[in-house]
């Protein structure tokens, strides 16, 4: 595997080939990741990965100087999985002057759900997204639906700069218990990692309620919500929120679409004790 981290000494590797299959990442690599590579090499030739920790998207009170970093262990599992190139740039590589143009992506979109509690999360996200398509011009890149919103905001930028690259969507990979892999997992107290898989079971609860509004209409879809908050705070939860949206466009779902079948899907992020845990279920 070559490990590149300068952006022209990476065209120079990648010229000539118009099949690269591409996955962005933040490194501390774990099987979640790595099935998103195997999946990659399902889709194109040769696999790119990257690891670049971006600073834009983080807000203030957030974890960027904590954040794992892994690098030799990342490097080693990449190999593993038959990865031709990881990109690696410093933030003087990527960055050699300030980012003054961002991507903006949609209020409707951007600024609900992880964009209200985490503001400028996604326009950090877009810009070092779209700036990593631009070094590495894949034919596709491949993102995980364990971070559902993040993947829908790629997919609309890809689709609406016309951007040459298709956009694969990866199933969340989790651990035996039901906990979605995450690298912030591994900022989770014994006592909390045990608690940590209740997040998992209380969307599956959610989902077998809103299947059972399909018959009764006595509940509504924000009561539903509202006793899951409820019953993950009662367990020293502290959630941001969870929310029944529909799949298409994360927009509010109400009774009549879910009698009409329309595709739904649940998402959550709550805190336990410092640490932010996010997941998701479609139903
Ligand atoms: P990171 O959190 O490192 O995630 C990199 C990719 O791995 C994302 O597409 C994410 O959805 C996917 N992923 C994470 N956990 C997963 C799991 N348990 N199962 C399947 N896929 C999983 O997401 C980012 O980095 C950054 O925002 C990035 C896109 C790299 C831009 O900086």
């Amino acid at each position: 595997m070559k490990i590149i981290s300068d952006i022209q000494e990476l065209r120079d590797h990648l010229r000539g080939q118009n099949r690269a299959s591409f996955v962005p990442t933040m490194g501390n690599l774990h099987e979640g990741h790595l099935s998103l590579m195997r999946l990659a090499r399902q889709h194109g030739d040769p696999v790119v990965a990257s690891i670049f920790v971006n600073r834009m998207q983080f807000g203030p009170n957030e974890d960027f100087d904590s954040y794992p970093r892994t690098m030799q262990a990342d490097i080693e599992k990449l190999e593993k999985e038959g990865v031709y190139i990881l990109f690696a740039p410093t933030e003087r590589d990527l960055y050699p002057q300030p980012q003054e143009y961002r991507v903006d992506p949609p209020q409707q979109l951007g600024d609900i759900l992880e964009g209200e509690f985490r503001p400028g999360f996604f326009k950090g996200v877009c810009t070092v997204v779209l700036k990593l398509f631009s070094c590495v011009q894949p034919k596709v890149a491949v993102f995980g639906k364990k971070d559902y919103q993040q993947l829908m905001i790629i997919r609309r930028m890809a689709k609406q700069f016309a951007l040459p690259v298709e956009i694969i969507p990866g199933e969340t990979i989790r651990a035996e218990d039901g906990l979605a892999l995450s690298s912030r997992n591994g900022y989770l107290s014994t006592e909390e990692r045990a608690e940590a898989p209740e997040l998992q079971k209380v969307l599956k609860e959610v989902r077998e309620r809103v299947l059972q509004l399909k018959d009764r209409t006595s509940q509504s879809i924000s009561e539903i919500e509202k006793v899951a908050v409820a019953s993950l705070a009662g367990r020293g939860w502290q959630p941001d929120y969870i929310a029944i949206r529909q799949q298409s466009d994360l927009a509010p779902a109400s009774n009549e679409q879910l009698q009409a079948g329309e595709p739904l899907v649940i998402l959550t992020a709550a805190k336990l004790g410092k640490t932010r845990l996010i997941d998701n279920l479609e139903i």
